[in-house]
C-alpha cells in the first residue's frame, strides 16, 4: 500500500502524517490556554518543507470541535496572486475565512450583525464586493478602511463573545506570513496595527507560520526584541526528522525500499531529513531491490531534476547577477566583501541582490556570512556542472 503523500500535499490523512507528537502536544497545550482568557501569540519556524503548513492543519483539525479556528494561506490571498499584495485584501481573505467558519458552526447570527454593522457605522463606501461568497463593502478613504480592518480584526472576538458557551476561544493560523515583506514600506505600519488591534482580544489566539531562516529580518519586525511583538511572542521552531525517525518512518510506511547501512547513510544525507525530500525521494526511488551507497547517489542525481522541481523553477528567474552570486557561494559561504571581490564588483552592488535571494529562501547569512541555504539547489547546481562544465545560467 502506498502510504507516503507526495511532497506536495498540503494536507495529509492521519495515515500518511507521521512523528511530531511532541510538537503537537506542546503547540496544542499553548493553544489551549486561549480557554482561560490569556491567549497565546506563536510564531512557528522551520526551513522550507520541513512539515510547518500539515503540523498546523492537523493542529486545527483537532481542535476545530472547541474552537472558532481560522487557516490563513496568504500566498493565497487574491492580491499577491495577481503581483499586488494589499492590506485591504488580507482583511478580505481574513474576513471570508471567518465568515466561512460561521458558517460551519452554523452561527447564523453573526451574518445579521455583521450585515447590521455595516449598515449602522455609516463608513462611506466604495463599492460592495464579493469576498468569496459573502458581501464585503469597500471603504472609500483610508480612514474608513482602518474602520473596516479594525472591525475584521476584532470579529472572532466578537464572535466568541457572542457564542462562548459554544467555542473555547478562537484560533487564527497566519501562514506563509513571509509574503507579507511585499508590503514593502507599509510592512511595519501594517504589523503595529495588527497588534495594537489584537493585544486586546482576550480570547483569540494568533499563530504566524512561514519558511523563513531564523536570522531573517521579518522575523525581527515582529518577533524581535524591538519587533511589533517583541517580547510576547512564543517561538517554536519545527526540526527536520532525525536519522532514526526516517528510518522508523520508512521501515514503516515504505517497506518495499531495501537499504544497506551505506545506503541509508546515504539517503540521509540527500534529503537531510528534510520531509518534503523524504517523500519525494523515497517514492522515486527504484522499489524491490537492494540499494547500497553508490545506487542511492546515482538515483539522486537521476531524481534530482524532479525533486528539485521549485527551486529550478526560482532559479530560473533570477536575474544572471543573481546566478553569479549564488554560485560564488557554492563551494563555501562567504563574507560580502569576498563575494564582491570575486565578482569584481563592489559591496554596495551586492544589497538588493543578497537581500532578495534571502527573501526567496535560497541563501541565509549568519554572522554576515553567506552561504546558500537550500541543499537540493546546491545538489542541482553542482551537477549541472559536473555534468556540463557550465553552470545553467540560461539553459533552461
Ligand atoms: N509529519 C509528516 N509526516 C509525513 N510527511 C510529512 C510530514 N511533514 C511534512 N511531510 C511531507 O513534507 C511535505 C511538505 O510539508 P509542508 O508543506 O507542511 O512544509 P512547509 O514547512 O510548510 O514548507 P514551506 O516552507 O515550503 O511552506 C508534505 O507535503 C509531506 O509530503
Ligand atoms: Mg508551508
Amino acid at each position: 500500500m502506498e502510504d507516503l503523500a507526495w511532497g506536495t500535499d498540503a494536507e495529509l490523512t492521519d495515515e500518511q502524517f507521521y512523528n511530531r507528537e511532541n510538537d503537537i502536544s506542546l503547540i496544542k497545550s499553548l493553544l489551549e490556554t486561549t480557554s482561560t482568557g490569556s491567549p497565546p501569540t506563536l510564531m512557528i519556524v522551520g526551513i522550507r518543507g520541513v512539515g510547518k503548513t500539515v503540523l498546523l492543519k492537523k493542529i486545527k483539525k483537532e481542535l476545530k470541535n472547541d474552537y472558532l479556528t481560522c487557516y490563513i494561506d496568504l500566498s493565497a490571498t487574491s492580491g499577491y496572486q495577481m503581483g499586488k499584495l494589499t492590506e485591504m485584501g488580507i482583511m478580505e481573505h481574513f474576513y471570508t475565512c471567518w465568515m466561512e467558519e460561521c458558517q460551519n458552526k452554523n452561527f447564523k447570527t453573526v451574518f445579521k450583525k455583521v450585515k447590521k454593522y455595516f449598515q449602522t457605522k455609516n463608513f462611506r463606501i466604495r463599492d460592495i464586493v464579493d469576498a468569496g461568497g459573502y458581501p464585503l463593502p469597500i471603504p472609500e478613504s483610508e480612514d474608513d478602511y482602518r474602520k473596516l480592518s479594525k472591525f475584521v480584526l476584532e470579529l472572532p472576538q466578537k464572535i466568541y463573545e457572542n457564542h462562548s458557551p459554544d467555542i473555547k476561544g478562537a484560533i487564527l493560523i497566519i501562514d506563509e506570513f513571509q509574503v507579507l515583506k511585499d508590503l514593502g514600506g507599509r510592512l511595519d505600519a501594517f504589523l503595529w496595527f495588527l497588534r495594537s488591534v489584537i493585544q486586546s482580544q482576550k480570547n483569540v489566539a494568533y499563530v504566524f507560520s512561514g519558511s523563513i531562516n531564523s536570522r531573517d529580518s521579518i522575523i525581527e519586525k515582529i518577533a524581535g526584541k524591538d519587533g511589533a511583538f517583541g517580547g510576547r511572542m512564543l517561538n517554536v521552531e519545527i526540526h527536520p526528522f532525525t536519522k532514526e525517525t526516517v528510518r522508523d518512518y520508512l521501515t514503516e510506511k515504505k517497506p518495499s525500499l531495501i537499504f544497506n547501512d551505506s545506503g541509508f547513510d546515504r539517503f540521509y544525507e540527500c534529503t537531510k531529513g528534510i520531509p518534503y525530500y523524504v517523500n519525494t525521494f523515497a517514492k522515486l526511488l527504484h522499489q524491490d531491490v537492494s540499494l547500497d551507497e553508490d545506487n542511492v547517489k546515482e538515483e539522486f542525481k537521476r531524481t534530482l531534476p524532479m525533486m528539485a522541481v521549485h527551486t529550478i523553477n526560482q532559479w530560473s528567474r533570477l536575474t544572471l547577477h543573481e546566478q553569479n552570486i549564488t554560485t560564488t557561494l557554492l563551494d563555501k559561504p562567504l563574507k560580502r566583501k569576498e563575494i564582491a571581490e570575486k565578482l569584481n564588483i563592489t559591496t554596495g552592488s551586492l544589497s538588493k541582490p543578497l537581500n532578495k535571494l534571502q527573501n526567496w529562501g535560497l541563501i541565509e547569512s549568519k554572522k554576515g556570512i553567506y552561504g546558500i541555504s537550500e541543499p537540493i539547489l546546491k545538489a542541482w547546481l553542482k551537477k549541472e556542472y559536473e555534468e556540463k562544465g557550465v553552470f545553467p545560467f540560461r539553459s533552461i
